[in-house]
């Protein structure tokens, strides 16, 4: 069963759609996650909310992250993030799935549930196999005082403000950036050195100001969502860091387009899906300027030579050879913050291609903003 959310509780004003009013919001509310947050001086962030010092962060062995929809595909993004900034075993875990498994919950293993609404009851009965089981808890979530964050141990609000459209825009970008700052964090008390620390709390401050450029050149993108509004599947490719932004990207453009959208990583291309590429199956690919990008293009001049239409979501410094791509560039921040810029434009392109298709943005079929009952 599904409920709906009031959306009585702020006006989409002279934005045709609530979508739209809060993708154009998200260098304001990017703003609000940070504030207060980031210690520019130790290169660090301080969480309060957490309810854990030194010496329970240093304690964490592990990190498993549960949560639903866009809130699961932003896990597996922090996951990767904290893996990197502080060394320690992370993954994220679809919470619909994990108590159903009878999960071993760990002592030492630090749980973290991410809601914008809070209500969502696969991710709150995650929690609360989690906390039965003895584990600690913490949330990552948008409404204050919802049933998620009571059930926890501690947390991170994410101070998105109300986000009413059903496609997670707003909220999931602070989803990203609270794990930047767990990240961060968890890292600063262990080896990730000052410098580091400090070369992302500066990433961290440039943020919201590269995601109001990307929102800027909104317009050259309206022609490439039309185009891919046509086309009745597609792939979204990326690898490593840019997996799960390909994740990310699917799934919204299938909630509100009603396209079907297959997320793949692009080293997997070769191993099955490489057999549907042809010019009615067009591929949008992660191609930031990191260590893979080599490999990416690679990949990208097998699905030209089988004439899949291209759109590359990408960095200045990639070059991209003779493939015929349509490009879409976004400015670079540090690699490991990269993917949230990196998502901004699939955001776009899948409101446009809903709005180009006439559909129902702010309520696609089918589907509800939080699902509360089972
Ligand atoms: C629903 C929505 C998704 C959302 C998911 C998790 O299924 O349709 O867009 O990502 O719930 O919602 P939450 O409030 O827990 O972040």
């Amino acid at each position: 069963e599904v409920v709906d959310i009031d959306a009585s509780v702020y006006e989409a004003g002279e934005h045709e759609s609530y979508m739209r009013k809060e993708i154009l919001e998200q260098p304001t509310t990017a703003q609000a996650v940070l504030r207060g947050r980031l210690d520019e001086r130790f290169g660090t962030a301080h969480l309060g909310g957490l309810d854990m010092d030194a010496r329970d962060l240093r304690a964490v062995r592990r990190v498993k992250i549960l949560g639903c929809g866009s809130a699961y595909y932003v896990g597996q993004m922090g996951a990767a993030l904290i893996e990197e900034l502080a060394r320690i075993p992370a993954d994220a875990e679809a919470a619909s799935e994990f108590r159903y498994r009878d999960p071993v919950i760990e002592p030492d293993t630090l749980y973290v549930a991410v809601s914008q609404s809070g209500e969502t009851i696969d991710t709150l009965l995650a929690v609360q196999e989690v906390r039965r089981k003895g584990g600690r808890c913490v949330g990552l979530v948008n409404v204050v005082g919802s049933a998620i964050a009571r059930e926890c141990d501690g947390g991170i609000y994410l101070h998105a403000g109300p986000e009413v459209a059903v496609a997670s825009t707003k909220a999931l970008t602070n989803m990203f950036l609270g794990f930047a700052l767990l990240a961060l964090q968890l890292g600063r008390v262990r080896d990730l050195s000052i410098a580091d620390g400090k070369r992302l709390v500066a990433g961290l401050e440039r943020l919201p100001g590269q995601i109001e450029e990307i929102l800027a050149g909104e317009a050259d993108l309206v022609d490439v969502a039309k185009e891919l509004a046509e086309a009745h599947s597609l792939f979204f490719i990326g690898r490593v860091r840019g997996f799960p932004v390909a994740r990310e990207g699917a799934q919204k453009f299938k909630e509100i387009s009603y396209r079907h959208a297959e997320a793949y990583q692009t080293s997997e291309l070769k191993h099955g899906p490489l057999a549907l590429i042809d010019p009615d199956v067009p591929t949008v690919a992660l191609v930031p300027a990191d260590e893979l990008a080599e490999r990416n293009v690679g990949a990208l001049h097998e699905i030209a030579a089988r004439r899949g239409p291209l759109v590359v979501v990408t960095h200045a410094e990639v070059d991209l050879g003779e493939i015929g791509a349509r490009r879409i560039v976004v400015p670079r921040n540090e690699p490991e913050l990269d993917p949230i810029l990196l998502t901004i434009p699939l955001q776009i392109l899948a409101y446009h291609a809903a709005q180009h298709l006439g559909h129902d943005i702010d309520k696609p079929r089918n589907l509800a903003k939080s699902v509360t009952v089972e």
